[in-house]
């Protein structure tokens, strides 16, 4: 094996230039197929006549050859030219391309292992995603043709052996290509942000995946977005046995786009790659007290008052109340208002902070009634970081971080467990019990109300949640009581375990879907504390028509969001087009959590996918949303890139804005689109969306009806917090790919 090299390729694609095809690449799109595992199936005198055929194209579940929890193989029969040899740039190498593969593959040729990627686990029970799950990724293996392995001019056999744990199976999503190897094809092109480093660095990685030493010549353009002009532009000769690195210094509030182009010195073949690095467009809170909070409040007649005066600025800050009701005490040291209001109606008060600085109030409205959630919620949830690693140290660790960081100052004051928190068994009286990572709830609700903190949990209506723990069903009443004595504040209930249920019963009525949350929210309210409700059940049966019904403050209109722009696209815009006649105080659509900061959905974190601009349009879009904030990352790991995006307070007013008016889409092209909604104050709040893949600019004067211009309106960039301009109004309006303009026109 000695002679032989493998190489497995883990790149960003959309940051590699896509090779186009040449004359001699061998293309491949089907193979023979068996389910099953046995060593013989590498060797090429094995025969595979009985085998099906298979696209490489479509996933094995597609095709209806699912191999959940076992093992396939793949025969393809080739005949491969010498010539091929001769155009290798990469003397006595060719070079084989497999599609992605999930999870895991070993590869042979002519019976001979020339790759793997990821770990074939020996049986299921030891299956781990980490160690053997290697998907999406494509697979490249080099092979040394001159060591015999290759045969020439002859049918040629690539086996190739896979093992897939859950959902599609095998190969998909591209083709087996058999090419010479062009040394620009080593090259891989990728930006790493340094995102912690508040000068604005980012370095530029060039890869050189081969084992050879490769020379070339770089060229970097910066171009600065809003002056339209390169700004600066730089060339420079390298030579790379593994990987160089370029850094980049630039002026962090400015947005530019980098674009690099490597060009192999012999050959003058190219790659290129472009980016745009983080840019912090939000000013720095200013050092005296700023009110960034909501101006209204709901809390039920009775219900415990836990209410955290949202102040920015220098600390210590000392805090009081104007007008503060009987009933009402305040923590001075950390603005902290707890207690009880027994008669209904409004309660209007200012409330005051103070520091080094100096002095700021704000006035506030406590409406004791039987409304709840007159805002959309915001806060943090554990599940978009930690998935099922979830510990109460890691869940104080982030509500210590809210604080510290100053989060809690913009109103993020949710802490929400997600997912994994009970234990296998319930005690004898049949009380749900958390398990060891959990050691103490009470003692954390204590803790969390002690600082302003609302707290919540999760559970579901099946007999187990979807991440396999112990669910409510039967159990609902002594739940709902145990929440209460822990000092629960929200419950998330999710659907998932009681599909069982649902299935096992013909009924697929309109009233099986509502069943399982009235059934909850009948023993929530025998709570004496107020208990938001977030039912989790995807959208169906169009929960949005009915989810009021059920008296749930917010429902989940979607699947699961993840970190990319197809499913920010996806969720975010298709669909909560259509859903803003449901939105309003007291009950939201909730278009799923965050996904900016440091994600993973497991206990290894990794910065989010999304681009700079993405994120802008995903805090935007939320915003004028009226959706559920509630933060995925850990907050101890925010850096200031992302703490800009979470904490402008201009922003967060339109999210908390007390008329409660989602936004809908207003102006919709292929590269544009306009959404708006009314505020409390009758401005409006416009988010223009550039959902092209390329830079766009525009004048807002074409767009002038959705954008609500007329001749004496203030445009106010909301992000920048600065108006447009006063007289004519703007000039070009330049939006980055998947960017957005987020403005207020008053
Ligand atoms: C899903 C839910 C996610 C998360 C997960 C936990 O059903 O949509 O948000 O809660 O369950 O297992």
């Amino acid at each position: 094996m000695k002679q032989i090299v493998s190489f497995m390729l883990l790149f960003t694609w959309s940051l590699f230039t896509s090779i186009l095809l040449q004359a001699q690449d061998i293309v491949i799109k089907e193979a023979k197929f068996t389910k099953g595992d046995n060593g013989e199936y590498k060797n090429v005198a094995f025969d595979d006549s009985q085998w099906v055929n298979a696209s490489v194209e479509k996933n094995l579940r597609k095709q209806k050859l699912d191999i959940t929890t076992q093992y396939g193989w793949y025969r393809i029969h080739v005949n491969i030219p010498q010539s091929m040899l001769n155009e290798s740039e990469l003397k006595g190498w060719i070079r084989i391309h497999l599609p992605h593969i999930d999870d895991c593959d070993e590869t042979f040729l002519n019976g001979h292992l020339i790759g793997k990627t990821g770990v074939m686990p020996r049986s299921h029970e030891e299956y781990s995603h980490e160690i053997n799950y290697r998907y999406p990724s494509t697979r490249e293996y080099l092979v040394n043709a001159n060591n015999g392995i290759v045969k020439w001019n002859e049918d040629n056999v690539i086996a190739v052996r896979v093992y897939n744990a859950n959902d599609q199976g095998g190969m998909m999503n591209d083709l087996v290509r058999i090419t010479p190897v062009r040394r620009i094809e080593g090259i891989a092109l990728a930006f790493d942000q340094q995102a912690f480093d508040p000068k604005g660095h980012t370095n530029i990685i060039i890869d050189n995946k081969y084992s050879c030493k490769q020379q070339g010549q770089v060229h970097v353009d910066i171009f600065d977005i809003d002056k339209q002009q390169i700004i600066h532009s730089f060339d420079k000769n390298i030579s790379i046995t593994k990987t160089s690195i370029i850094p980049i210094v630039y002026d962090k509030n400015t947005p530019i786009r980098i674009t690099i182009t490597y060009t192999d010195k012999a050959s003058k073949k190219a790659v290129t790659a472009t980016t745009i690095p983080h840019y912090i467009q939000t000013p720095k809170a200013p050092e005296q007290p700023r009110y960034n909070g909501t101006s209204v409040y709901g809390v039920r007649p009775g219900s415990p008052v836990i209410f955290k005066l949202a102040f920015s600025g220098n600390k210590p800050m000392t805090y009081s109340v104007q007008n503060l009701p009987e009933g009402l005490d305040l923590d001075t040291q950390r603005g902290v208002l707890h207690g009880h209001i027994t008669q209904k109606g409004d309660y209007t008060m200012t409330l005051i902070a103070e520091n080094n600085k100096g002095k700021a109030e704000a006035p506030f409205t406590l409406k004791v009634g039987n409304t709840i959630a007159l805002t959309p919620p915001l806060g943090w949830n554990s599940w978009n970081c930690w998935g099922l690693s979830v510990s109460q140290e890691k869940v104080k660790s982030s509500a210590q971080a809210l604080l510290d960081k100053g989060l809690a100052d913009y109103g993020f004051v949710y802490v929400n467990i997600d997912d994994s928190w009970t234990a296998e068994k319930r005690a004898s009286d049949g009380r749900i019990v958390p398990n060891e990572k959990f050691p103490d709830m009470k003692a954390l609700g204590d803790w969390l109300h002690q600082q302003g903190f609302k707290f919540g949990i999760y559970s579901s209506p099946g007999d187990l949640t979807c991440g396999d723990y112990l669910g409510s069903i039967d159990h609902e009443e002594q739940d709902a009581q145990t929440f209460n004595e822990w000092g629960i504040d929200y419950l998330k209930y999710d659907w998932c375990g009681y599909y069982k249920v649902f299935r096992a019963s013909d009924d697929r009525s309109h009233a099986a879907y509502l069943r399982p949350y009235i059934k909850m929210q009948q023993y929530l309210r025998q709570q004496p504390r107020d208990i938001f409700y977030s039912i989790c059940q995807y959208g169906m049966d169009e929960v949005w028509k009915w989810g009021t019904y059920v008296d749930a403050n917010s429902w989940r209109t979607t699947g699961d969001i993840t970190d990319t722009w197809s499913s920010l696209y996806d969720i975010g815009f298709n669909k909560q087009a259509q859903l803003y006649p449901y939105a309003g105080p007291g009950h939201w659509n909730d278009p799923d959590m965050l996904i900016v900061g440091k994600v993973g959905w497991s206990s290894q974190l990794r910065n989010t996918r999304l681009s700079t601009d993405e994120q802008y349009t995903h805090i935007s879009l939320w915003a004028l949303l009226a959706a559920n904030m509630l933060i995925g990352c850990d907050v101890a790991q925010i850096d200031d890139f992302t703490f800009n995006l979470l904490c402008n307070n201009e922003v967060l007013a339109i999210n908390q804005d007390p008329l409660g008016q989602q936004a809908r889409p207003l102006f919709k092209h292929d590269d544009i689109q306009i959404w708006g909604r009314q505020l409390a104050d009758s401005s409006y709040a416009i988010g223009i969306f550039n959902v092209s893949d390329k830079d766009i600019s525009i004048n807002p004067n074409d767009y002038k009806e959705y954008l609500k211009i007329q001749p004496n309106t203030t445009i106010r960039d909301i992000w920048r917090q600065k108006d447009l301009s006063n007289d004519t109004k703007p000039c070009l309006l330049h939006i980055p790919t998947h960017g957005v303009k987020l403005l207020r026109v008053f």
